[in-house]
């Protein structure tokens, strides 16, 4: 991962360093301080090409403590302004009196703070002048495993589940130490080890005893462990004849189960939950609601300081209308109602982690509700592990997106950070896209879209290109031929992936099943909302779902003036064009040229950009390792061919429709 250590490749820069620290002293008398000397030991040790005696000099010492005593009073005092001022996760980087600091109010801050400036080590960042002042803008970063208790990863493409059940609890592989080591470095603070989709056993005694084993690994590197709730575990695993959130007895085994987990897992951090979606149980098989459901939980685990994260990821067979607005239908009037130890946890659009969508309109809509991030890290529609793509990118634009809710700049990272509407409980989730795979992620580059969701959580407001840039440089090279072509392509790829898969608007037109690969005909998987068709909605006059007060009415779930802007074809953004608006073929575009010819046109574009991506990777071979280089190198083929194949099939599907040719710019279909 960007883990492994390299010796600083420029030779001043390395002679500056091993001139500033020429001696460490690190707090002693903990689990996590000593894993902080582990680290910077084995870091310096490759970094710096030198072991760095531990010794308490009076000048070019790195110092990593809590207590941190100063010659100079003036210092001193400002010294503990500044870390008043953090929360316990945040931390100071400081140069003083000749001296690098990094101080917290607790050893996880420490933790971070030390990962943080290894960082900027390996990045070649100078490090004279220091003063960095850090803490986490969101209090719940956490991934989210869909991971079964057989291995199996529902939409995971890296192998198998890390987590080996079967030789829990005694056996500890050392991915557990690595992955928790990984999360700490990105200030990723818990972990769902299993499925949205639940399975009841998971919260059987044999099982809580694993669960254990894991958690002890994780808690000196800072990492809670979460769970998923099934719905209907009073019946499949406690004997009960009903789920009933409000029956009492219900509630009762919810409590016993929560404190014999706590029993076991003292700071477990609670419980992420889908019900009544795609077909999980939950409260409305009893005539209950979200809100009954949740704060059922949310009492059992309250004496704990647990939290509960109710998705909000619901649509239903029986509403065929339009499936986009039913989160927002039946969330938004529970507004008020949720337990203050609950999150609803919103996915960044209002389908499905389409490879472009516009902000879920719950974001803002909600000002009484925690809303939490989830974010999906693994591709489930955006070409596998087989296809490079940085997402961090997509991360940005949703966070950067206006709702408007409170006036002009009310971005959705704000609802995130809780910063618009004064929410303390703050979070954000990302689907994992780990597995047993040697390189983690499958693609040797999903591992950048791991690492910049760990940043993002952090800190919403950072910048993609900080993100890719900081990324390479720690995981390659920090050679500029190197790093800007390449950060150049990290940025470009998810638009290109746009392009090549669901251009102006297009969403859910992979294949139904699986979804890999084009799929823009009717499917046979029965219902309405799960075959293309329903999205695109091509006909002889154009394509794309009309859901503006005309059509289905979504564009009101936004707030004035993002409503008005999505309602009015004039004015709504071309990229979400065939999201709102069904369109005419001959609609004359900003380019002035129709329709038909720019949905070919960008077809066509998102080709090209992958042969460039090809050509742009040929020259990096002086940087990368043997094997990666080839690993990439086919993958990069594979991505270019289903470039092809994606323009192809949707190009000559939706020309039954259009029944016009195609531009003359546009490489035929073979
Ligand atoms: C998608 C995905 C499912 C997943 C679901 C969810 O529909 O295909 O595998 O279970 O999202 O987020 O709950």
């Amino acid at each position: 991962l960007w883990l492994h250590y390299r010796t600083i490749e420029n030779k001043k820069v390395l002679k500056d360093y091993q001139q500033a620290i020429q001696s460490i002293s690190i707090q002693k008398g903990s689990e996590t301080l000593d894993i902080i000397n582990e680290e910077v030991k084995h870091a310096l040790n490759t970094m710096l090409q030198q072991k760095t005696p531990t010794a308490n000099k009076n000048s070019n010492s790195l110092i990593i403590s809590k207590s941190i005593s100063l010659k100079s009073g003036k210092n001193s005092s400002s010294l503990s302004n500044e870390l008043a001022q953090l929360t316990d996760e945040g931390y100071l980087i400081q140069s003083i009196e000749g001296n690098t600091i990094i101080t917290s109010k607790t050893d996880i801050g420490l933790l971070y703070g030390t990962f943080h400036f290894l960082r900027l080590l390996q990045t070649e960042q100078p490090i004279d002048d220091l003063s960095i002042v850090q803490s986490p803008k969101t209090q719940i970063r956490v991934l989210n495993h869909w991971d079964n208790l057989d291995r199996t990863v529902e939409r995971g493409y890296a192998g198998f589940s890390i987590w080996n059940w079967h030789t829990l609890p005694e056996y500890i592989d050392q991915r557990y130490i690595e992955y928790a080591r990984a999360n700490a470095s990105i200030g990723i603070n818990g972990t769902v080890l299993t499925n949205v989709n639940a399975n009841a056993l998971v919260l059987t005694p044999s099982y809580i005893e694993k669960v254990k084993a894991l958690a002890d690994v994780f808690r000196p590197y800072g990492l809670k462990v979460y769970l998923t709730a099934r719905f209907s575990a009073p019946m499949e695993i406690g004997g009960l004849k009903t789920a009933d959130p409000l029956n009492s007895e219900v509630q009762k085994w919810w409590q016993q189960k929560t404190d014999e987990i706590y029993r076991s897992v003292p700071d477990f951090g609670g419980f992420l939950v889908k019900a009544n979606s795609e077909g999980q149980p939950g409260p409305q098989n009893y005539g209950r609601t979200h809100v009954d459901g949740a704060n059922m939980l949310a009492k059992a685990l309250k004496p704990h300081n647990g939290i509960v994260m109710w998705r909000a990821f619901v649509y239903s067979e029986h509403d065929p209308s339009d499936r986009a607005k039913q989160a927002y239908s039946e969330f938004v009037p529970f507004d008020g109602q949720f337990a203050d130890n609950v999150l609803v946890q919103v996915k960044n659009g209002a389908i499905d982690f389409q490879p472009r969508e516009p902000f879920h309109p719950m974001f803002g809509a909600m000002p009484q509700t925690p809303l939490m991030m989830e974010f999906q890290i693994t591709q489930e529609y955006l070409g596998f592990s087989t296809h490079l793509v940085f997402l961090p990118k997509l991360f940005e634009e949703v966070l950067q997106s206006d709702t408007y809710r409170k006036g002009k700049e009310s971005i959705v990272a704000k609802v995130v950070d809780g910063t618009l509407h004064n929410k303390k409980l703050t979070g954000m989730a990302g689907v994992a896209n780990i597995g047993t795979d040697d390189n983690w992620t499958g693609h040797p580059f999903g591992q950048a879209n791991w690492y910049g969701f760990g940043r993002l959580a952090w800190d919403p407001y950072l910048s993609s290109e900080e993100i890719a840039e900081e990324w390479l440089r720690l995981t390659f090279s920090t050679n500029e031929d190197f790093v800007e072509p390449m950060k150049k392509l990290l940025i470009q790829s998810r638009e290109t992936v746009v392009k090549y898969m669901t251009p102006l608007g297009l969403h859910h037109i992979m294949d139904a099943h699986h979804h890999y690969g084009p799929g823009p005909w009717i499917s046979k998987m029965g219902r309405p909302d799960w075959t293309s068709v329903y999205y695109h909605k091509a006909d002889s006059i154009g394509i794309g779902f009309d859901r503006t007060t005309s059509g289905s009415n979504a564009t009101s779930q936004y707030a004035d003036p993002v409503a008005a802007q999505f309602n009015n074809i004039s004015n709504t953004p071309q990229k979400y064009l065939l999201w709102f608006h069904h369109v005419p073929w001959d609609y004359q575009m900003l380019n002035g040229k129709t329709l038909w010819n720019n949905l070919a046109l960008t077809y066509q574009e998102g080709v090209d950009e992958v042969e460039e991506m090809v050509s742009t990777w040929h020259k990096m071979e002086p940087y990368i390792s043997k094997l990666e280089f080839k690993e990439v190198e086919m993958l990069l083929s594979i991505q270019l061919k289903e470039a092809k194949w994606w323009k192809n099939a949707c190009m000559l599907y939706f020309q039954q429709f259009s029944d016009k040719p195609f531009p003359a710019e546009m490489e035929k279909p073979e």
